[in-house]
């Protein structure tokens, strides 16, 4: 085979391939806008063992054949490339992540790379009762868990068939082996949640957790939600107060997307989500990596970078961070729904959030 792997690099959404320049290893990666851009998300699989509603349609979707997912010795080589091109925190998301084979391994070598500090995982807990324990010993530092609601039968609903126990259980677990701080995530969506905004909120008031909401993304699938109308921070956070009183701003992270707040006297904080009404693309800090092997620019866009041919031709580790470094060199500004530009090729299953 013709081992070419920087032609073998095409952005999808860029017409003409182009030839990457040579750029300096001895610097972290800046994105064109002076983004310092750190932070990977590693989508391990396009599968789920739920199917929420704001992340995939009821039918159709379409997995990925297993030979188009990156190996774990695929997976691992890019991550060593990312790390030489200064990025140093990672995020497992999926689908579902811990449905990947040998994920503790996996977890185990990832935290092993030298350069790579933090490792986080999204998941919705199905499987934590039994996996807890075991990621935390291979390294994992924390999780982010999606509930979008207290009730098993809206739960069920929501998430076409999760069961509500199981994930308890698996926060718990999560808890009990050290994975702090734990977050949780709820995308309100207008009709089907949102009466359940106060009930959320007041997890705070009982545990030490950060409970951020998310406003539903227009992504491919599940458009239609989001034209429903998407409940603002705006809403969300006069609707706890007027139950609560006024929230304390809490202080801000820059590399976090959550404005965070909390409820007076509260052990755990709010964190609220506004990709739509108000956008953090500024301040961004981030990449996707998808499960089959490429590098996704923009959660909202489609530009994308392939990795997957690069290494399969045999590139080096030198050579695919080159690669990484041209993508974040290319990384747009931001998403361009103010200007109805949506992202159409990739849903939210297969981007991970
Ligand atoms: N809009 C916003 N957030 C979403 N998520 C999934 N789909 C959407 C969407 N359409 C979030 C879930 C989950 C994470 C992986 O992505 O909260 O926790
Ligand atoms: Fe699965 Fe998470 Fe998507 Fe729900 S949001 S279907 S749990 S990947």
């Amino acid at each position: 085979m013709e081992r070419d792997p920087i032609k073998a690099t095409i952005p999808l959404t860029f017409f003409e391939p182009r030839e990457i320049p040579t750029y300096a290893t001895d610097e972290p990666a800046r994105d064109s806008f002076g983004r310092r851009i750190d932070y990977l998300r590693v989508s391990l699989t396009d599968r789920c063992n739920m199917r929420c509603v704001y992340c995939m349609p009821a039918v159709g979707m379409q997995f990925a054949p297993r030979p188009e997912l990156l190996t774990n010795d695929e997976l691992l080589l890019v991550i060593q490339a990312a790390a030489a091109a200064g990025f140093r925190k990672l995020r497992l998301t999926g689908g579902e992540p811990t449905l990947r084979q040998d994920i503790v391994e996996l977890i185990a070598a990832m935290k092993a790379v030298p350069g790579i500090e933090h490792v986080a995982m999204t998941t919705n807990a199905l499987r934590l009762r039994r996996l807890a324990g075991p990621l935390k010993e291979a390294g994992l530092d924390r999780v982010n868990v999606s509930i979008d609601s207290l009730d098993p039968v809206k739960f069920r609903q929501m998430t076409r068939g999760g069961n509500l126990d199981e994930v308890w259980a698996g926060i718990q677990a999560a808890d009990e082996a050290g994975l702090h701080p734990i977050k949780l995530n709820a995308v309100i969506v207008r009709g089907m949640n949102d009466d359940e905004v106060v009930q959320l909120a007041a997890l705070t008031t009982r545990h030490p957790w950060e409970f951020r909401f998310i406003e539903v993304m227009p992504l491919t699938g599940v458009a239609g939600l989001a034209e429903e109308g998407v409940i603002s921070t705006a809403e969300l956070i006069a609707r706890i107060e007027a139950h609560f009183g006024a929230l304390t701003p809490y202080g801000q992270d820059p590399a976090d997307p959550a404005r965070r707040y909390r409820i007076p006297g509260a052990p755990g904080k709010l964190g609220f989500i506004s990709a739509v009404t108000d956008p953090f693309c500024a301040t961004c800090n981030r990449m996707r990596l998808t499960a089959d092997g490429r590098l996704h620019l923009c959660l909202l866009r489609d530009d994308e970078v392939d990795l997957r041919s690069a290494i399969r031709n045999g590139a080096t580790v030198t050579e695919i961070e080159q690669i990484v470094r041209h993508a974040v060199q290319i990384k747009p500004w931001g998403h361009g729904l103010p200007e109805g530009v949506l992202p159409t090729v990739r849903g939210m299953s297969q981007l991970g959030g």
